[in-house]
């Protein structure tokens, strides 16, 4: 597997990911802003597919880095980390992460959040996530 930056992708394949349709001109709008911000990293991991002879994109993962007025490391906040359906329980997920990780320790040694369903408690407390505070949102 390899994992890079969100460059120049397809973003039909992307999108697939996330269930979503594509929408071209939104892909292009989205493509205009991600370029130019300095918050949002969104990685892709690929493998090669022999069948068809070509790479494909089997997981994603973004991370939003936000810097505080009080600290002078930002925190990374983990967002959609996705492993196709297909591909899932291949050890895929585990690679992502502890790349991410790794990425961080150099980059941002701060701290990284996420959040998640309960079901994913093992999966991140396997690579050292303690819980911490509940979450609460309000849909607008
Ligand atoms: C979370 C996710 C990325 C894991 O990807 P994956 O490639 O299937 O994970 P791995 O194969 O590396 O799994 C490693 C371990 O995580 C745990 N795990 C993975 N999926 C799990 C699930 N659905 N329920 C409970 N534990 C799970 C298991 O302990 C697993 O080890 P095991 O297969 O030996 O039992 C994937 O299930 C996914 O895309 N989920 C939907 C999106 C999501 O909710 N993401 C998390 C919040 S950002």
């Amino acid at each position: 597997m390899r994992l890079e930056y969100l460059d120049d992708v397809d973003g039909k394949d992307l999108l697939e990911l996330f269930n979503v349709p594509f929408d071209k001109e939104q892909w292009i709008n989205f493509w205009e802003n991600y370029s130019q911000s300095d918050t949002l990293v969104i990685y892709c991991a690929w493998i090669h597919s022999k069948e068809i002879d070509r790479d494909i994109i089997v997981g994603t993962v973004s991370l939003l880095v936000q810097n505080k007025p009080h600290s002078f490391n930002p925190t990374v906040y983990i967002e959609d980390l996705i492993v196709a359906p297909h591909f899932r329980r291949l050890g895929l997920g585990k690679e992502i992460l502890s790349k991410v990780i790794e990425e961080c320790k150099t980059y941002f040694p701060s701290k990284i959040k996420v959040s998640c369903e309960e079901d994913y408690d093992k999966f991140f407390s396997d690579f050292g996530f303690n819980k911490t505070n509940i979450n609460m949102e309000l849909s607008l």
